[in-house]
C-alpha cells in the first residue's frame, strides 16, 4: 500500500483546487456494518480497540482498502479526550457514550482537568505514526465541538432535547462559558496533537448544535468556535472541516468562521447552501437511510447531489451523517465506484 502514489484528491478539494474526480469518504466508515470490524469488536471493547495502536490502525485502514475511499478517518471517538480529564465514560453498543459522573455544577466544571495529549492519550499519536507509514490517502483527525461534548457531559448520555444542557446554558451562563472555555482548550490541544503526529486534515463534529437557534448559537457557542478555529489556523496549515446535523439555520454564521469546509446533513442541499452565500468547500450529504433503498434510487439521488456539487470548485461527497450497522458493504463499494466514475473528467 505504501508503495502506491499518494492520492491527495481529498486535500485538493478541501482547498478548492481542481481534481480529476469528486473525492469521497463516509462518516463512520469504520464500524459494525463491516464483518471484519465485528470480528475484532467481539474481542475488545470500543475503547480497547481505539486505544491499541495496531488495532486502531487496522480498523482505520479497513474501509480504505474495502471501499476505495479517498480519505481515512482516525478510529477514535469524540469522547476519547474526555476520559483522562476525569470523565467516566463508556460506549454502550446501540446507545452511545454513557457517563456515570455528569457535569452539572460549577464544582463539576472546575474539577475537569486540562488535557495533555502526550501523556494522557499517547496512543493517538502512535496510531497516526503507524497509519502515516501505511496509508496512501490523507488521514483525517477529528474532535467533538464543545456544545456536542457538553451535551453528553451534562445529560450523562445521548439526549433528544438537551433540556439539562440548555438549562445550564440559560440558567448559569458563567458556568456555561467556563465549560465552553475548558472544552475549547481541550479541542484545540487534541487537534493540534493529531496534526503534529501527521493528520492531513481535521474535522470538528458539532453533531447536536442544531438544537440551538441562531441567536443562542451566536451568544453561547460561536465565540468558542471562533477561538478554536483561529488557534488551529494560526498553528497549522491543514484543512479544517466543521460538521453538524440539522444546522442549516446556522449556515450564515458558519460561513463567517475560519474553516475550509462545511459538512452538510441531508436537510440542506448543496445548491441551497450555495444560495445562502457559502463559498467554502462543501461536504455531504446523501441521507444515510437511503443506503437501505434499491440501488436505482441510491444512484439517482447520488447523481443529483453530484450534479449540484460539480457546479462550483470545492466539493467532497459524503453521507449526511454516519453509516450504521444495517448497511451492506457492497452498497458502499458500489456507491464509491459510482462517485468516481460519474465525475471522472
Ligand atoms: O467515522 C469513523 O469511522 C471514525 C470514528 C468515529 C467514531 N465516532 C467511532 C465510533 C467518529 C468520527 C465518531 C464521532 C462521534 N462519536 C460523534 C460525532 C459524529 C456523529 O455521529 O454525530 C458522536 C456524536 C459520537 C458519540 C458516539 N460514539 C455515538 C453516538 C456512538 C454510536 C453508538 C452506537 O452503537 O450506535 C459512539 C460509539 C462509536 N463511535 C462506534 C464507532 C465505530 C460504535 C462502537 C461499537 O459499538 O462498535
Amino acid at each position: 500500500m505504501a508503495s502506491q502514489p499518494f492520492n491527495d484528491t481529498f486535500l485538493r478539494a478541501c482547498r478548492q483546487e481542481p481534481t480529476e474526480y469528486t473525492p469521497v469518504w463516509y462518516m463512520r466508515q469504520a464500524g459494525r456494518y463491516q464483518p471484519e470490524y465485528r470480528r475484532i469488536r467481539e474481542k475488545y471493547s470500543f475503547f480497547e480497540m481505539s486505544e491499541t495502536p495496531e488495532v486502531c490502525a487496522e480498523v482505520t485502514r479497513l474501509p480504505v482498502e474495502q471501499l476505495g475511499v479517498d480519505a481515512a478517518i482516525l478510529f477514535a471517538d469524540i469522547m476519547t479526550p474526555l476520559k483522562p480529564i476525569g470523565v467516566d465514560v463508556n460506549i454502550r453498543p446501540g446507545v452511545g457514550p454513557v457517563i456515570s459522573n455528569p457535569v452539572r455544577s460549577e464544582a463539576d466544571v472546575r474539577r475537569l482537568r486540562e488535557l495533555d495529549p502526550e501523556s494522557h492519550i499517547p496512543f493517538i499519536s502512535e496510531s497516526i505514526h503507524i497509519l502515516k507509514e501505511q496509508l496512501s490517502v490523507p488521514l483525517i483527525g477529528f474532535a467533538g465541538a464543545p456544545f456536542t461534548l457538553a451535551s453528553y457531559l451534562v445529560e450523562g448520555g445521548p439526549s433528544k432535547n438537551y433540556h439539562m444542557t440548555k438549562g445550564l446554558m440559560y440558567a448559569q451562563p458563567g458556568v456555561w462559558n467556563l465549560l465552553m472555555e475548558k472544552l475549547g482548550s481541550l479541542t484545540v490541544s487534541y487537534l493540534k496533537a493529531q496534526v503534529k503526529a501527521g493528520a492531513h486534515a481535521v474535522q470538528v463534529f458539532d453533531s447536536w448544535v442544531g438544537a440551538l437557534n441562531e441567536d443562542d448559537y451566536r451568544t453561547y457557542v460561536a465565540p468558542v468556535m471562533h477561538r478554536i478555529f483561529t488557534e488551529i489556523k494560526q498553528s497549522t496549515d491543514v484543512p479544517v472541516i466543521y460538521f453538524g446535523i440539522g444546522a442549516g439555520h446556522l449556515l450564515e454564521e458558519w460561513g463567517r468562521l475560519p474553516v475550509d469546509v462545511i459538512g452538510l446533513d441531508w436537510r440542506t442541499s448543496i445548491d441551497a447552501a450555495r444560495r445562502m452565500g457559502i463559498r467554502k468547500t462543501l461536504q455531504g450529504n446523501l441521507d444515510p437511510s437511503l443506503l437501505l433503498a434499491p440501488w436505482e434510487i441510491i444512484e439517482k439521488k447520488a447523481k443529483e447531489i453530484l450534479d449540484q456539487g460539480a457546479s462550483v470548485p470545492g466539493y467532497i461527497f459524503n453521507l449526511g451523517h454516519g453509516t450504521f450497522p444495517e448497511v451492506q458493504v457492497e452498497t458502499l463499494q458500489r456507491l464509491t465506484a459510482l462517485i468516481h466514475d460519474y465525475t471522472k473528467k
